[in-house]
């Protein structure tokens, strides 16, 4: 791959000018303007990579990218490459140690929100599709592209855009890089991530906040119950998730088991690694397993009640919490949605108004290790990386991956280059320059190694 190797300074150059445009999708009315310029960005990427019929397709939301070539010789499988151009909220800005999008390099890392997650690994396609179209003139496999801007607010949009493309989005394999290697010397493909689903819990009380002398004992406090409310998710003792139906379907095999004593970390280091004095979680599992493989249960905020400085002697009027479940395999996101408002609604305390709005929701997936996609991709990893990749299991989600299985019936390789110690979602994320680079080489091997399977 000369090509590539020939153009990574231009390469570098380009990917930190779509560093520079804040598209944060969570911030419509702040940042509207340049989720469009990152989509018309990407378009023009793909329109000088030399892919053709490139175009915005506008969705209820952010429009989608979409972009193909589709000459390869008859017979030669067609690769849908699948990424997203929308970033995460930089904020707490004071933390970032350079601007979150002024994209610095140091000490070999690009520093930028977005650069990880998820521009800095989309932009390796594009990249490797134009090495092969300018360096060789033409691609091994025909390569489609679908590149969206809601996948950081639960791409509310994207299900229904999918089935209404099917035809056009027909192919026999699904490339996503969006996920993480091992660690800077060990590449990893991942063939297991999670699903999710999410919801914002309100509880109110009586019509304002209440003197706690005169009113206190009384009525339900809306932060009290909250605290019941959610308490009554989990056990104290087993750390196993108390909804009733939560674990049915849910299994771990003994390969599994095995698989991650062997490729996933030691408990004792996590422990070092998050500087606690011990982990906790669902008892009989492994930090590893606990991560990857185990559903959970977390409340990922809860406010309600006076915040300020010194004691307010008050009872709130609300309280309100954000939770989110962790689903694998054989936990559908609808029936887990119904059995968690239903138990919470049970822990209410009487006379509290309970509102549950489900925020998002997607399937978790499971690719086949013994695809022929997955072997060109262990072959493109162990060929750029001078190592073979471990098979890896991922906590985090990427909801439309399910939907690509169930919708275009494709084999999905997911094959990231990032790192987990990247920042993601927090403050001074970041990306290997180098892995960037290699990103882009083995992709374009991908292709070729894909070419050959048929
Ligand atoms: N790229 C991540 C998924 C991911 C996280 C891969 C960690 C590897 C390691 C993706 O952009 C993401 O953040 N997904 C969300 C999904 C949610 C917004 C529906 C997640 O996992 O929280
Ligand atoms: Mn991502
Ligand atoms: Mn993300």
């Amino acid at each position: 791959m000369a090509y590539a190797k020939a153009h990574e300074e231009r390469h570098l150059r380009e990917l930190f000018e779509l560093l520079r445009i804040p598209s944060v999708s969570a911030q419509p009315a702040k940042h509207g303007k340049d989720v469009e310029r990152a989509a018309e960005f990407v378009a023009a990427a793909l329109r000088d990579a030399g892919v053709e019929n490139v175009r915005l397709v506008p969705t209820g939301g952010n429009p989608l990218v979409y972009g193909d070539w589709l000459h390869a010789p008859p017979g030669a499988p067609t690769v849908l490459c699948y990424g997203h151009y929308d970033v995460q909220p930089p904020e707490p800005l004071e933390l970032w140690e350079s601007p979150p999008f002024e994209p610095t390099v140091r000490d070999g890392k690009i520093f930028a929100r977005g650069a990880t997650d998820d521009k800095g690994q989309m932009y390796t396609h594009i990249k490797a599709v134009e090495a092969h179209l300018k360096g060789m003139g033409s691609l091994p496999v025909n390569v489609k592209f679908l590149i969206e801007g809601e996948e950081e607010v639960g791409s509310k949009n994207l299900d229904p855009a999918v089935r209404a493309m099917r035809k056009e989005l027909a192919c026999d394999v699904v490339l996503v890089s969006d996920t993480a290697m091992k660690s800077e010397k060990q590449p990893a493909i991942t063939y297991s991530l999670r699903g999710l689903v999410y919801f914002q819990v309100d509880v109110t009380g009586a019509k304002g906040d209440l003197h706690s002398g005169t009113y206190g004992g009384a009525a339900a406090n809306p932060a009290e119950a909250i605290v019941q409310m959610l308490a009554a998710m989990k056990d104290p003792r087993t750390g196993k998730v108390r909804i009733p139906g939560f674990y049915k379907g849910v299994k771990i095999t003994r390969a599994e088991r095995a698989a991650l004593a062997k490729s996933g970390f030691k408990d004792a280091e996590y422990r070092k690694a998050l500087g606690m004095k011990a982990l906790w979680g669902e008892k009989g599992f492994t930090a590893a397993e606990r991560t990857s493989v185990r559903p959970t249960f977390e409340v990922n905020g809860i406010y309600g009640g006076y915040q300020g400085d010194g004691a307010k002697t008050v009872i709130p009027s609300h309280a309100h919490a954000k939770v989110s479940m962790r689903l694998v395999e054989g936990q559908d996101p609808k029936r887990i949605a119904k059995a968690f408002e239903a138990h919470l609604r049970k822990h209410a305390l009487p006379g509290v108004e309970v509102k549950v709005t489900q925020l998002s929701a997607g399937m978790g997936a499971k690719t086949p290790l013994d695809s022929a996609a997955m072997q060109a991709a262990a072959k493109a990893v162990r060929a750029t990386f001078g190592k073979a990749p471990l098979f890896l299991a991922e906590g985090g989600s990427i909801p439309v991956v399910a939907t690509f299985q169930r919708v275009l019936g494709a084999d999905t390789v997911l094959m990231g280059f990032g790192l987990h110690d990247e920042n993601l979602h927090a403050p001074n994320e970041h990306f290997r320059v180098a892995n960037f680079h290699r990103g882009i080489q083995a992709t374009a091997r991908f292709l070729n190694e894909l070419s050959l399977t048929r």
